[in-house]
């Protein structure tokens, strides 16, 4: 493989953008030029950015390929500057065992785009019943475990599923919901649910699970992740209970950072999503906290869906938001552009936090580092359409839009994996 020469672009280095020249050499990087040829990209007006790490995405494999296949989503993820993505176990059947925990991971390398970290269940099946086989899923490669989809409603079988998990030194992550309060709610429960004669989903359906998951951490004294917060009131509970010493983390989705229930008055179902988009006092409440650097992540919750699914009555529609090929550029019109919080002081959140969250090696751009990395330019526009996301969901609300930012190039491994 002939090394490659990048010239001509900012080089985020060690928090702070450099203009140097960046090379890849036996897959590595290196600063100084290698010797024998290269092949150049000049890179002139672009970001030379660490590539991303998703700790939240829905898979769908195996059991659901009409909604995103392997392929599929490999595609999504590398399009979006992702080399590593975290999966969610409500599959089909749920990824519960160390069988399918091994399928994901194999058959997802199979393309060599980006590596799969499979997360499995906390329960069987995820009914929140018995345990899952924790500690096989552990050895074939499970990195975490979650009923994410669904909450585990009982408070002793939540405890037991922690003590298990954290015997196996699995990350425990909670889709924070009692499903008694959002029952058949659509949509964030207020003026716009009313306005729309639909069910709502209150706050609270959030954040009383989030004051239960807090006091079990607690009582337990095992740490817990606490993904797709969403609304202020849950976000101000985290914090105050980090600073009583508890170990508990949480991460936000790009979606709740840029939207709210205001996009539901068009009734378009790709703004059905759960949690629920909420008021824009919680999206800007959590815009600050990302100011103060008070969140732990920014995880997609990457949701594909079928257009058949989508194209259903708002009430009938599946809950989602397919995400990862323009996770990255929402994030930078709204936390960047709009917000004018530099990208180096949110990438993190999305590149290093969620790694080192996992336990994993975090991935910088550093000399001698493997090249896992992208390139971004922050003017060049495009539209997203069907044809230029990869992801099978096209249930995208950018969809038809034209967004600022684009991903030219993703390395992984010092393989050019996007283009394709
Ligand atoms: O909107 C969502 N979609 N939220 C979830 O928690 C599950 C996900 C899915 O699997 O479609
Ligand atoms: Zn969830």
């Amino acid at each position: 493989m002939n090394n490659v020469e990048i010239k001509n672009a900012k080089v985020l280095i060690g928090g702070k953008f450099e203009k140097t020249a960046v090379y890849i050499s036996d897959g590595r990087i290196t600063f100084s030029k290698p010797k024998g040829k290269s092949d150049i990209i000049d890179a002139t007006g672009a970001l030379v950015l660490p590539s991303l790490f998703d700790i939240h995405t829905h898979l769908r494999c195996p059991g659901q390929e009409y909604k995103e296949d392997l392929d599929s989503v490999t595609k999504a993820a590398v399009h979006g500057g992702y080399t590593d993505i975290s999966s969610m176990p409500n599959t089909s059947p749920p990824a519960d065992n160390e069988a399918l925990i091994n399928y994901i991971k194999l058959e997802g390398a199979v393309f060599k785009r980006c590596r799969i970290h499979p997360f499995g269940t906390l329960t069987l099946g995820s009914k929140g019943e018995r345990l899952s086989r924790m500690g096989l899923m552990k050895k074939a490669g499970a990195v975490g475990v979650t009923d994410d989809g669904k909450c585990i409603s009982n408070g002793t079988i939540m405890m037991r599923a922690m003590e298990y998990a954290d015997t196996h030194g699995l990350f425990i992550m909670d889709h924070a919901e009692d499903h008694d309060i959002s029952a058949n709610g659509v949509l964030n429960e207020g003026v716009v649910s009313e306005k729309l004669g639909l069910p709502g989903i209150p706050e609270i359906a959030e954040t009383i699970v989030i004051k239960r998951d807090i006091e079990i951490s607690r009582y337990l004294n095992i740490p817990m992740h606490i993904t797709h917060v969403s609304t202020k009131r849950g976000a101000e509970l985290i914090l105050a209970a980090k600073k009583d010493g508890i170990k508990i983390t949480f991460d936000v989705t790009p979606h709740h950072l840029a939207f709210t229930d205001e996009d539901c008055l068009s009734f378009d179902t790709n703004f059905k999503v759960n949690p629920p988009l909420r008021l824009d006092s919680d999206r800007t409440f959590l815009i600050d906290l990302i100011k103060k650097e008070l969140i732990d992540a920014i995880g997609t919750d990457h949701a594909p869906h079928a257009d058949f699914e989508k194209e259903y009555p708002f009430d009938r529609a599946p809950f989602g938001i397919s995400s990862l090929d323009t996770a990255f550029c929402l994030l930078y019109a709204t936390l960047t552009v709009e917000n004018k919080i530099p990208l180096e002081k949110w990438i993190g959140l999305i590149s290093s936090a969620p790694r080192k969250l996992l336990g994993l090696r975090p991935s910088e751009l550093e000399e001698g580092q493997r090249a896992n990395f992208f390139i971004f330019h922050p003017k060049n526009e495009w539209k997203v359409d069907r044809k230029t996301i990869y992801s099978k969901g096209k249930n995208t609300p950018l969809q038809g839009k034209k967004i600022k930012g684009e991903v030219l190039y993703t390395f992984n491994n010092g393989k050019m994996v996007y283009p394709f």
